[in-house]
């Protein structure tokens, strides 16, 4: 298969050659749950591992393949897993790492449902999350680290708070103290920032969002940069080291590290598709897939305009009167300015938050009136998307870790969409005129 230099290039045709049996041009979609065996053998060969073939669906699937070589080869790993969640794509990811008794550090600059996994979920596991208080400061990540650390976690560009990762230094501290780094690239997107270029070894996405574009599938993936040595440190990655008794033995760091039978260390991406997404099941269907390839073809046209949309929206908030604070790591005042500019060149991504003056009623308020945003849950959409954090995505957390994350009351977050500029801040005027006739009449009462 020829291989291109160009981003552009690459996430049309990566992974894909018309297809083998018709000639199809476009993806075709396999959808089917398995697939016939020659013979007896082949049957035996393909649950050995002895030939790589599709078996079953819910672990291997031609359309899901596809397109999990092209995401691989767009953020530049060895390999790839395509889920049927982002957040399944991060659950898996820890649990290929961590089991009970194991320890994972992160910053607390997380979506909301990673952090109820991390806080509530994996603990119910026995898998203990240290939170660092402040993620910018490498030695916080140092000091957090045990002997039965497993994993570090961060978000590229966190949401909603728009805190940038110091990926190369959380990377460097986590490489030291004999633990691979996790990396959420969801809000980023690899046509703005590829964590692997900066030391990380995992990183995950939920495809949901810009990958997809479009707001019409639930996926996500995970990229093994294929450098990290899981048999490095004796004992300290025993589902690596020791044999898999439910894979015929299989030693995965051994076998499938750095120049075993594959040549590349696909270790990490393997074991967390023969196991425990044979295990525990999150497949995505062919369709999603074929709709994450459909969105994946126009990813950078699709971030530029968002990115471009975003800048003007988060400039024109900051000359608002009724906004206190605009969270965008693409503004100077931003926390996260200097390191957007050294990790995001080409921009800090499209979702933005804000603190409207008034609170909680205030912010309510502001996303009841907006039309053409449209106040859903997600992210990453070609439309314009509003919510208010507080009392929707962030609402089971703490007052502490709302804080953590950035979430306060007030805050309202926007994924800036690719519509025209003139017509998103038409819509954003009219939240806050709407906001300020409702005061009035709170006032007159
Ligand atoms: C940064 C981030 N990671 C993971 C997820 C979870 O992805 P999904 O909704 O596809 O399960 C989300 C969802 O909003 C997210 O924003």
């Amino acid at each position: 298969m020829a291989t291109y230099t160009d981003f552009t290039t690459r996430q049309i045709h990566a992974g894909q050659t018309p297809d083998s049996q018709t000639g199809a041009r476009a993806l075709p979609i396999y959808q089917t749950t398995s697939y016939v065996f020659e013979d007896a053998d082949q049957a035996a060969d393909r649950f050995a591992l002895a030939e790589l073939g599709p078996i079953y669906t819910r672990i291997t699937n031609p359309t899901q393949e596809t397109v999990e070589n092209r995401i691989a080869d767009l953020e530049g790993g060895v390999g790839a897993l395509l889920v049927a969640s982002g957040s399944s794509a991060v659950t898996l990811a820890i649990l290929n790492l961590a089991g009970a008794g194991d320890h994972v550090v992160s910053s607390p600059s997380l979506y909301g449902g990673t952090q109820n996994l991390f806080a509530h979920t994996l603990p119910r596991l026995g898998i203990e999350v240290t939170f660092v208080e402040d993620p910018t400061d490498p030695e916080q990540w140092r000091a957090a680290a045990r002997p039965t650390t497993k994993a570090f976690f961060g978000e590229t560009i966190a949401n909603p708070s728009s805190d940038v990762l110091d990926t190369r230094a959380v990377a460097d501290v986590a490489h030291e103290v004999g633990v691979p780094l996790v990396v959420d690239n969801t809000v980023a997107t690899p046509y703005l920032a590829r964590p692997i270029e900066h030391g990380a070894d995992i990183v995950v996405h939920s495809a949901t969002k810009y990958l997809g574009g479009h707001g019409t599938a639930i996926a996500g993936v995970i990229v093994d940069a294929g450098r990290f040595d899981y048999g490095a440190e004796p004992g300290r990655f025993p589902g690596f080291t020791e044999p898999d008794e439910s894979y015929h033995g299989l030693v995965y760091a051994e076998a499938l590290g750095e120049g075993g039978i594959l040549g590349a260390n696909v270790s990490f991406i393997i074991k967390a598709r023969v196991q425990l997404l044979r295990d525990l099941g999150p497949a995505v269907s062919p369709f999603n897939a074929f709709l994450i390839a459909q969105g994946l073809e126009t990813l950078s046209l699709r971030i530029e305009r968002h990115v471009d949309n975003a800048r003007r929206v988060a400039q024109w908030l900051t000359e608002q009167d009724q906004v206190l604070s605009v969270s965008y790591a693409g503004l100077p005042d931003h926390p996260s300015h200097a390191r957007a500019q050294a990790y995001l060149p080409g921009g800090a991504g499209a979702v933005l938050a804000f603190e409207i003056e008034g609170g909680a009623p205030a912010g309510r308020a502001f996303v009841s009136a907006l039309e053409l945003h449209s106040h859903v849950a997600n992210i990453g959409d070609v439309r314009s998307l509003v919510i208010h954090p507080a009392s929707t995505t962030h609402s089971q957390l703490t007052p502490q870790a709302q804080a953590a994350a950035g979430v306060t009351p007030g805050l309202v977050r926007l994924s800036v969409g690719i519509e025209g500029i003139e017509d998103i801040l038409a819509d954003l005027e009219r939240g806050f005129a709407a906001v300020s006739a409702s005061r009035r009449e709170t006032e007159a009462a």
